[in-house]
């Protein structure tokens, strides 16, 4: 039997996703009009004998109640949300709920970070972790040295595939290697992270009667029970035989920003075409309006038949888009109306907004800088005629002069 654990962070780890975490949470922000969390949940569901998957976060149980019981019908999965009271770290957080995980006497345990977007190949990882018998395998993947600092940069032997250096973000370069943040482990995990923090509570004392803590300033303020994954474990553990890795050659993105957000939409949808093409829109038939490359419409959108919509468009539930209106690159969220002839490139348009007849909401779409992709947060209305670029404009807000590279507070 195996359990997966996905970790959905809280509140005030979404800072950077802003303005479209304001009224969602991240996990929940749909990527190819489905939560995020949706994906990897996806992923989970196709492992041989899986029992449950647990949500572990601080977002309150409300947030994630109604998600919770309807992906579980949907799927035949049980998921549940553990709600911790206070950010642990990714480890642990896990640690926290080690009687609920272990109450399925699992012989390995899953970890997801929730803001990763990749195939996740599962099935195969656990076959090469059975094989290289260790307590954990990460899946890891190679990207340009000039980007590996912004991750885990790891080194392993390329005969074993054991794990022997692991550094987080560091400020030299030391492989090109990266940690995608998914991983397999033994439920030995569970020592190891007790060991860690037992440390921590001798080294509390310590400092009490001596001056220890001078010695150890990177230590100082952090709680016994707070322990990271990547510099608490994977670090001190790199090359004692207990850590091995699986490398994949397919696509892999973090999303931190809502930049990226739109580019793994994109991915994803890519994903379905291989895998679910039946999920995306099809442009047969006379009355539909021309579809090119990989789009999804919820069934409950309306879309007038002139309107042309992709490559790469997610358009959510009851949205209503108007004639000769063009939508490429974006991300529409639920209730969003775009009138008569508005156009529509690498954007997101949030939820209960209105574009006007004849505007324009667009970027250049590097997703690497920060107006890369415009962005309208929940019920902006941009009037008609007016053209907006490169900008993000928070919620609320009514445009009617055109902007460009502006952010609207
Ligand atoms: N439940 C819970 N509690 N979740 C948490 C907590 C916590 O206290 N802290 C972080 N998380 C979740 C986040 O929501 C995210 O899904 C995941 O754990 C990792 O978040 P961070 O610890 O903030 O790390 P990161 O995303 O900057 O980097 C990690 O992931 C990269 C891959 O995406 C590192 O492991 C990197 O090495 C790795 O490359």
């Amino acid at each position: 039997r195996v359990v997966a654990v996905i970790m959905v962070g809280g509140p005030t780890k979404g800072t950077r996703f802003r303005p479209l975490s304001l009224n969602t949470p991240k996990p929940l922000f749909p990527l190819a009009g489905q939560p995020m969390v949706n994906h990897p949940i996806s992923a989970c569901k196709r492992i041989p004998n899986l029992a449950q998957i647990y949500l572990i976060g601080f977002y309150e149980e409300r947030e994630f109640a109604l998600f919770v019981s309807s992906i579980s019908n949907e799927l035949r999965v049980p998921v549940r949300y553990l709600k911790e009271d206070k950010p642990h770290g990714s480890a642990g957080g896990l640690y926290n709920f080690r009687d609920q995980i272990m109450e399925e006497s699992p012989s390995h345990i899953f970890l997801l970070n929730c803001d990763v977007c990749c195939s996740f190949p599962l099935a195969e990882m656990l076959e090469a972790h059975i094989s290289y018998r260790g307590m954990g395998t990460i899946l890891v993947i190679e990207v340009s040295p000039e980007s590996a600092n912004q991750f885990g940069e790891l080194v392993a032997d390329p005969v074993t595939n054991e794990l022997l250096h692991y550094t987080e973000k560091p400020e030299t370069f030391v492989s090109d290697r990266i940690n995608c943040g998914v991983y397999i482990f033994t439920p030995d995990i569970f020592t190891a992270i007790q060991g860690v923090s037992s440390q921590r509570k001798d080294r509390a004392t310590l400092r009490r009667v001596s001056s220890f803590e001078a010695l150890q300033p990177a230590n100082r303020s952090l709680p016994s029970d707070f322990v990271r994954l990547d510099q608490d474990i994977l670090s001190p553990l790199a090359g004692k035989k207990q850590f091995y890795v699986y490398e994949t050659t397919d696509y892999w993105e973090q999303i931190k920003t809502p930049g990226m957000s739109l580019k793994c939409s994109g991915l994803y949808l890519a994903q379905f075409r291989r895998t679910s093409p039946d999920l995306l829109a099809s442009g047969d038939g006379t009355k539909n309006a021309a579809i090119s490359g990989n789009v999804y419409i919820h069934p409950s959108a309306k879309v007038h038949p002139t309107a042309k919509i992709g490559p790469n468009a997610s358009i959510s539930a009851n949205a209503r888009i108007g004639a000769g209106v063009r939508l490429v690159h974006c991300i529409i969220l639920d209730d969003v109306e775009i009138k008569e002839n508005a156009v529509v490139i690498h954007a997101i348009v949030g939820w209960k907004s209105s574009i006007g007849r004849w505007s324009r909401v667009q970027a250049s779409g590097d997703h690497n800088t920060k107006l890369g992709v415009t962005i309208l947060g929940e019920s902006v209305t941009v009037e008609d005629e007016v053209v907006v670029i490169n900008s993000i404009v928070l919620p609320n807000k009514t445009m009617n002069v055109s902007v460009q590279e502006e952010i609207i507070l």
